[in-house]
This record gives structure tokens, C-alpha cells and sequence, in this order.
């Protein structure tokens, strides 16, 4: 009798998962969204009001500095962002239920743990003293050096999908970028960087490409399932992966990391943190440096004379991912929760309660950046935008996602001079993550679209 019971159990864990985790909270925020709720606007908007993330922000900075929304208060004015981004009483990850029934059950329901960008020992929802020494170890080996080492890889891989681009025309004459370029760049990157043979690299991105839906709110439950499920081959795959690079170390950061000892204590990481580290490198650099690309690759398209601009002055090229960075971030934003009752702009903040901080709208605050709804390569302070958030948990991969950002905008745009956008059926389409912020499909002419055809026929 007690066989079947394991798995009802495990089944019925999930179900309360999903009810705390996505079907109750996007219930109420659904029905505030439906009563005009700002918040509820902001983190339930539907496929078809995708676009409207940025007059959204600006009707919450219009609200008030912190904005006390239904569920949560919110801010995007930038001063506030920032405070509330390194404020020592603000922890980040959601409020625990308050009610001793809901909270017991939502305990009982996360066991056993799983791996998640979302569940500790996740850098993302771990705090205090563990976070400090936990970031000291990983940032070591993500340094701005060790991230340079990098650049030179990266314009390999970058020239080679460039080069290999034409076989992806279709029958259209279009080729899909975010297929053949944005994402295939940053996987074959993060590969390296975890130590993943090149056999492997399709499974490891399926992996991430199957729980990159896990930060967004309101998941349905076969989403949910889906997403769990994929962490938990991740799982597996990573745990056998990591014994292999302990016993054969190459020359990768991740054996870096699976060797790196604190200097103050002489630790290094357990496996959990192992497992939770390579799991949110893999998460948090993946889609979110595919959405930078794609983003940023509409935004220099539709902006030809900025575009032209780069042409003529290259040493702007880092100041144009920072500029597109801003101006769409892939991460809208983020949120924090008070570890005791406290003041945040001034308002009091208590135990329970979640501060929402919106970094999109951050990046457009006339306060701190002159018509911030104009797109310019050469904006000077274009590096202020909080899109890599701040305080404690700022991104670790914020120099990696810049340089791979430069190499991949840049080696495209100067392969192909004519570059467009499809248009009419062959339109590009944002994909439908409310948190995450960038395109599906992005299809466009190599050349200009009446010499592309001969390139359709000649494909195998
Ligand atoms: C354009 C690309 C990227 C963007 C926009 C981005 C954005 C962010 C943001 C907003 C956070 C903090 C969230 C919060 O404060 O709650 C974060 C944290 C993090 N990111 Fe990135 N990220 C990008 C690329 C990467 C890459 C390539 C890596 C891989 C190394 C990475 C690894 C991390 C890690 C490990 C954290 C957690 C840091 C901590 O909590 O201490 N990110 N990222």
C-alpha cells in the first residue's frame, strides 16, 4: 500500500506549490489588475498588453515615490530603487504567509528542496552571512578578468554563427535571429563556462530554455510541472556533471568554482550551493543575455541613425549595450521583503509586506536621465540604469552579459550592413514572460529581400 502513496504524496506537495506559488497570489493579482491595480497591471499583463510595461512605470512613479499598491507596495522612481535595493532590512525572495495553517503548509510543500534560481541556496533568495561568503567565492571567478579571457572565445563563436546564418534562410527569405544567433551565442558561452562538452550543450540549453518560465508569477500548473520537472533532470545531469569535473578539472570556471576555497575560512561550497550556483548561472545568464541581444538588435534596427553612428564611432559600442540596457531591460524587476518592520522613503514598511521594485522603470526617470524615452547610443550616464539591480545581489554576471552584449551586436550588425526586420506575416513576436522581458522570434533579411531568394534555393 505504501508505494502508491509516494508519489500521490509528492503530487499533492506540488499541487499546494503551485496554489502558494502561482494559482492563488496571480488570482488576487489578476483581480486587482481587472480593478486598475498598478502592480497587479505590471506583473499580470497578457500577451496582448505586452508593450506596456514602460506607460506603466510612469503612471507608478506618478503614484508617489513608493507607491502602495493592493498587494505590494511599488516604486520606479530611481533614488527609491535604489534604496530599497540595498536597504539592510530588505531581504530578497517573497514574504512568508503570515498565518501559522498557510505557512506550515507551504513549508511542508517545499520539501524536499529543489534546485531553482528561486530556492536556496540560490545566490538570488539567500541573505546575511551566508550570501556574503557565498558571493565572495563565485565572484572571484567571475571577475571582470576572468570575463575578458572570455572575449576572445566569444568572437569565435559569435563569427561562427555569422557565418553560418545564410543556411538558416527560410523559404520566406527570413532567418530567425533569436534562433540562430541570440540564444545559440549565450548557451555556447555559458557552456564553456560550466564545462559542458560540446555533445552536451543541446540538452544543457533545453534545460534552460524549459525553466526560464520559473521567475514569472501565475504559471498555469502544467507550467509549472513542466518547469519543476526540467530542474529536476538538471538535477541529475548536474550532479553527475560536477563529480566528473572534481575528478577531472578542466581548464572552466565552474572547476574553478568545485576547487575554490574562502580565504577566511578555507571552505569552499557544499554541493547544494554547487548545484544551486551552475543552476542559476545557467538560469539567470542565458535567457536574459538572448532578450539583451534580441532587444538591443530591434532598438539599433529601428533606429537607423544611431545605428550609423556606432558605424562611424565603434569606441561607443559599450556605451550602447549600457544605453539598450536601459532603455529595455530583460528583467523588468524584482522584489524585496522586510526582515523586521522598517522605513523605506520614508513610509513604513512591515513584516509580510513586499516591495516590488520596478528596474525598467528606474531606467526611464526624468529625474536622472534627460528625455529618458529617447534611445541614444551616446547618452553619457547611459551606465546608471539599474538594469543588473544593486546593492547585495547585484548581477554577478553584469561584465560577462556586457561583453557578450558588445561581441554579439556588434560582429552582426557589421556582417550584414543591410540587416531588416521582417515585416507583414514575418513579424517579430515578444515572448510572453511578464518578468523577463525580450523577443520569441525575431525574423529579418540578411541582405535586402530581393537578392536573399537565390539563398533560399541553394539551401539543402
Ligand atoms: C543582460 C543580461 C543579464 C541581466 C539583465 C541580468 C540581471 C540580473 C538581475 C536584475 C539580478 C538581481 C535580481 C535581484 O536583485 O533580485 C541578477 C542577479 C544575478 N545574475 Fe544576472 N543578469 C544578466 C546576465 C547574467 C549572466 C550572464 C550571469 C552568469 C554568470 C548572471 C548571473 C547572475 C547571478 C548569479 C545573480 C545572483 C546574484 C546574487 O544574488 O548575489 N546574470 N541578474
Amino acid at each position: 500500500m505504501s508505494q502508491p502513496l509516494a508519489p500521490l504524496g509528492q503530487e499533492a506537495r506540488r499541487a499546494v506549490r503551485w496554489a502558494v506559488g502561482h494559482g492563488l497570489p496571480a488570482a488576487l493579482l489578476r483581480r486587482a489588475a481587472r480593478q486598475g491595480d498598478l502592480q497587479g497591471l505590471m506583473v499580470t499583463r497578457t500577451a496582448g498588453s505586452l508593450e506596456a510595461p514602460y506607460p506603466l512605470a510612469t503612471a507608478i512613479r506618478e503614484a508617489g515615490p513608493l507607491h502602495r499598491a493592493r498587494y505590494a507596495w511599488t516604486t520606479a522612481d530611481h533614488a527609491v530603487v535604489k534604496e530599497v535595493l540595498s536597504h539592510p532590512d530588505l531581504r530578497s525572495g517573497f514574504p512568508r504567509p503570515q498565518r501559522d495553517r498557510v505557512q506550515r503548509l507551504a513549508l511542508w510543500a517545499e520539501e524536499p528542496r529543489r534546485l531553482g534560481p528561486l530556492s536556496p541556496p540560490s545566490l538570488l533568495v539567500t541573505d546575511g552571512p551566508d550570501h556574503a561568503r557565498y558571493r565572495r567565492l563565485v565572484t572571484r571567478v567571475f571577475s571582470v578578468r576572468a570575463v575578458e579571457a572570455l572575449r576572445a572565445r566569444t568572437q569565435e563563436v559569435a563569427d561562427a554563427l555569422v557565418a553560418d546564418l545564410p543556411r538558416h534562410v527560410g523559404p520566406d527569405g527570413t532567418v530567425d535571429l533569436v534562433e540562430a544567433y541570440c540564444s545559440p551565442l549565450p548557451v555556447t558561452v555559458i557552456c564553456e563556462i560550466l564545462g559542458v562538452p560540446a555533445s552536451e550543450r543541446e540538452r544543457v540549453a533545453a534545460f534552460g530554455q524549459a525553466a526560464a518560465p520559473s521567475l514569472d508569477l501565475g504559471l498555469s500548473y502544467r507550467q509549472a510541472r513542466r518547469v519543476e520537472d526540467a530542474l529536476e533532470d538538471f538535477r541529475t545531469w548536474l550532479v553527475a556533471h560536477l563529480e566528473h569535473l572534481r575528478a577531472h578539472p578542466g581548464d572552466d570556471l565552474m572547476s574553478r568554482l568545485v576547487a575554490a576555497r574562502d580565504d577566511e575560512t578555507g571552505d569552499g561550497l557544499s554541493t547544494d550551493e554547487l548545484l544551486a550556483t551552475a543552476g542559476l548561472v545557467l538560469a539567470a545568464g542565458f535567457e536574459t543575455t538572448a532578450n539583451l541581444l534580441s532587444n538591443g538588435l530591434v532598438l539599433l534596427l529601428e533606429h537607423p541613425d544611431q545605428r550609423a553612428r556606432l558605424a562611424r564611432e565603434p569606441s561607443l559600442w559599450p556605451n550602447a549595450v549600457d544605453e539598450v540596457l536601459r532603455y529595455d531591460p530583460p528583467v523588468l524587476l524584482t522584489g524585496r521583503t522586510p526582515a523586521v518592520d522598517t522605513e523605506v522613503a520614508g513610509r513604513r514598511v512591515r513584516v509580510g509586506e513586499m516591495v516590488a521594485a520596478v528596474l525598467a522603470g528606474a531606467n526611464r526617470d526624468p529625474a536622472v536621465f534627460t528625455d529618458p524615452d529617447v534611445f541614444d547610443v551616446a547618452r553619457e550616464n547611459a551606465r546608471e540604469h539599474l538594469s543588473f539591480s544593486g546593492g547585495r545581489h547585484f548581477c554577478l554576471g553584469a561584465a560577462l552579459a556586457r561583453m557578450e552584449g558588445e561581441v554579439g551586436l556588434r560582429t552582426l550588425l557589421d556582417a550584414f550592413p543591410d540587416l531588416a526586420l521582417g515585416s507583414g506575416e514575418t513579424r517579430a513576436a515578444r515572448r510572453p514572460t511578464r518578468i523577463l522581458r525580450g523577443w520569441a522570434v525575431l525574423p529579418a533579411h540578411l541582405v535586402p529581400s530581393t537578392v536573399s531568394a537565390p539563398a533560399v534555393r541553394s539551401r539543402p
